[in-house]
């Protein structure tokens, strides 16, 4: 709900409150983010009094002698008026930076809210939206700030647009969607870190004073810093961040002087100056944030939430995501038709519903090295092309997928011998490679037309239920001229390309896939329902990889493939078992040989599709949460409804450890029963190595319980002791070495 009652804007949602004033100077300050305030007479209560004084620094003018513009909790802060902290905006004309005095003109409520931005949030019946103008008519610059409010989901959407009302041309050089202002607090800011195949680890940055900064400059968001971010503090207060954007992003933690913190995220100053002309507008895109008094847990929920509601779209929104296979560590660029279909027959044979051909199924392309751009079925490796490959597949029960990576090219491609302009290039230089491959220029319309035609042909050409769209480099050596625009507007390019291609093939399911996930992020999403989430498939790095991801994203958006043991990212060698322990918490594939599985891993993995497809609800709708007990052991919960699939995961075996492990359920409510059961597992018995002079296999303890909410949530419930090596009995537990089990629970009745 947005109220006005002057001077205060209360936006409030199911949880929280968002107050902001207009002053009598006619400026907008921030009042309080937090928790919801059930009654308006409360508001000035919460309100600083204004009578700090604060020595040399500068007052706003003389009747204003307490009013420290270095001190206010602002809505947006332009600099060179005595706000000396980051500036959520810097605009330059004619080489001077202007110093705006944006003052209050008005304010807007509507329902529903405004399509600005090509990747902006859904709009339903249960948005309300706030506009507030701020003007500087010396300028002839206004600046309309605008808040989203989804009261269910405890979320607030924040964007910007920035009108040039004057006859000049102004630059652009920062318009961050978001500034918050935090009176003060020992926050911690979490964000999620990493490279190619360890992305979204999860970093605790102690706030202290001076800026805490992480971005992206890569030209996409990256795997290095993902936008996603929280604050938080002892008492379990919360903020969490976020940016419906895929290019360069920038988010900032400043401790002030005066403990004030200050938090800002928009697209990246890096590289940016946009040229706003006389008479245009400017839209940053939207930010998402939200606050929760039960930790960055309780912020993570309300994220996961939101983004499967609101973020996520099209036709396969809410449906349940097929199990797949892939081909691409199974074979790499080496396979045959036969190959592919003989992996589709065990596919077909394990209850597997989708086949995704990955790289290397057009002409020219044996290797990293050519063809990129051309997107011509190679007629020596599919002989009956895709579509007779395609309607083969589909015979034996199977969905059929392709890989396609549209936004590159090759030097070695027909494309780039009649195009060579299309490649991203700064005529100076030479380019810089990556993978032996460039960017294609997608800013140019007949490139989008270009793509749009090829990649429609080839979508047509066969019976396509899903489509994996890659990205694998990074962007550099942007174009002149006006080089400062080019980033954000490739961006805007790549939306309107994945618009016009969705829009145009409703039916297809798109995954979105950057070397892994170097492009994870709800900019994305808004166009592709789920993400390849990281090239590194081994189930030890993974856990580290999803729990970060799933912070911000729900688990239906994140992909997880069981694959190969040794891992061919680590080497570390691991039971099939456990490894679909780890990716089934996610929209689960397989990208393994599947033929050269042994008879015990092929009947685990007939058991493991049957147990997925059984709980897939709760496995792709639920809500993630997470329980560290040790640097050894945790626990992962998806709850959905009564049912939470909850996973102990261990990282190494304790030889005579003395203790039986527990099973802890926080969310275990106090007057309930609770019936947990743990899945079977196949264990073949060569994992008993010369202890074991059998062959095949055992299967796992069997453990059911009823138990109260009481002991789930407070005790724990006792699982048997785990093998140590003092010998075997049919209860024990085998987990080993990066070992794990799931507990099915469900809530069977009031007490
Ligand atoms: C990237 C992807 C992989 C695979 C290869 C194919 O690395 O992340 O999953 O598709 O490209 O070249």
């Amino acid at each position: 709900m947005i109220r006005f009652k002057a001077p205060y804007f209360h936006l409030s949602t199911s949880g929280t409150s968002y107050v902001m004033k207009i002053t009598e100077r006619g400026t907008l300050e921030h009042v309080c983010y937090g928790v919801r305030i059930t009654s308006d007479e409360d508001i000035p209560c919460i309100e600083e009094s204004g009578r700090i004084r604060l020595g040399t620094v500068p007052y706003a003018d003389e009747a204003h002698q307490t009013v420290f513009p270095e001190n206010l909790l602002m809505e947006i802060s332009a600099g060179g008026r005595g706000d000396f902290r980051s500036s959520s905006i810097e605009l330059w004309k004619d080489g001077s930076m202007l110093i705006p005095e944006l003052k209050y003109e008005g304010y807007r409520i509507y329902e529903g809210k405004a399509d600005s931005f090509p990747a902006s949030a859904l709009a339903d019946e249960t948005v309300s939206t706030l506009e507030i103008t701020l003007a500087d008519p010396s300028y002839g610059l206004a600046v309309i700030l605008r808040y989203s409010v989804y009261e269910e989901e405890d979320v607030i959407l924040r964007s910007m647009r920035l009108e040039n009302r004057s006859e000049d041309k102004i630059g652009i050089r920062q318009a961050s969607s978001l500034l918050l202002d935090i009176p003060y607090g020992d926050f911690t800011l979490y964000s999620y870190d990493g490279a190619w195949a360890r992305e979204r680890h999860e970093t605790a940055h102690e706030l202290k004073s001076g800026i805490t900064v992480i971005d992206s400059k890569l030209g996409i968001s990256g795997n290095e810093h993902n936008p996603l971010v929280f604050l938080e503090n002892h008492r379990g207060e919360a903020y969490g961040f976020n940016l419906i954007y895929s290019g360069n992003h920038m988010e900032s933690a400043e401790v002030s002087p005066f403990g004030r913190i200050r938090f800002i995220s928009g697209i990246n100053p890096y590289g940016f100056m946009w040229n706003l002309e006389a008479g245009s507008t400017f839209e940053t895109p939207e930010a998402v944030m939200t606050c929760s008094r039960c930790g960055r847990a309780g912020a993570s929920a309300n994220f996961q939430n939101f983004v499967r509601k609101y973020i996520i779209r099209g036709s396969w929104k809410d449906r349940e995501r097929p199990v797949l296979v892939n081909n691409w560590e199974a074979t790499y660029f080496d396979f045959t038709q036969e190959k592919i279909l003989a992996l589709a027959d065990e596919a077909a044979s394990a209850g597997i519903e989708l086949f995704v051909l990955d790289d290397g199924w057009f002409t020219g392309r044996r290797n990293d090295c050519a063809a990129l751009g051309d997107w011509e079925p190679d007629r020596e490796r599919l002989p009956e092309g895709l579509k007779g490959l395609a309607d083969r597949i589909i015979e034996k029960g199977l969905m059929f997928g392709l890989w396609v990576e549209p936004e590159m090219i090759s030097i070695n491609s027909e494309l780039f011998r009649k195009h060579p302009d299309w490649m991203v290039r700064r005529h100076e230089n030479e380019p810089v490679v990556c993978r032996h491959q460039y960017v294609l220029d997608i800013t140019k319309r007949e490139v989008q037309d270009y793509l749009f035609e090829k990649l429609s042909a080839v979508f047509s050409s066969c019976c396509l239920s899903y489509v994996k769209w890659d990205m694998n480099r990074t962007i550099t050596d942007y174009p002149d001229p006006d080089n400062g625009q080019f980033l954000h507007r490739y961006t805007l390019s790549l939306y309107s390309l994945l618009d016009r291609i969705t829009s145009a093939f409703p039916e297809i399911l798109f995954e979105g896939c950057a070397s892994g996930g170097n492009r994870f992020d709800l900019g994305l999403l808004c166009f592709m329902p789920q993400i390849w989430t990281s090239d590194n498939t081994d189930l030890h790095d993974r856990v580290a990889i999803q729990e970060g991801t799933l912070m911000g994203y729900p688990s239906s958006s994140m992909t997880a493939h069981v694959a190969a043991s040794p891992s061919h990212q680590c080497l570390r060698r691991s039971r099939m078992e456990s490894r679909f322990n780890i990716a089934c918490f996610a929209t689960l594939g397989y990208e393994l040989d599947l033929c050269s599985l042994s008879m015990e891993d092929k009947l685990a993995l007939r058991r493991q599709t049957a147990f997925y497809k059984e709980h897939r609800t709760v496995l792709q709708r639920g809500i993630f949460s997470k329980l560290v007990i040790s640097s050894n052991q945790r626990f992962w919960y998806m709850t959905y409804g009564k049912e939470t699939m909850a996973a102990e995961i261990q990282t190494l075996n304790e030889c005579h450890s003395g203790r039986e492990d527990r099973l802890f359920f926080p969310d275990a409510k106090d007057g309930c029963m609770y019936e947990v059961s743990a899945r079977r597992e196949i264990i073949p018995l060569s994992e008993y190595g010369s202890l074991s002079k059998g062959k095949g296999y055992v299967e796992s303890e069997e453990f059911s319980m009823k138990v109260s909410g009481n002991v789930l949530r407070n005790y724990g419930l006792p699982l048997g002791p785990q093998f140590t090596g003092n010998g075997v009995d049919g209860d024990m537990r085998l987990l080993g070495d990066f070992g794990s089990r799931i507990y099915v629970i469900k809530e069977i009745e009031n007490l």
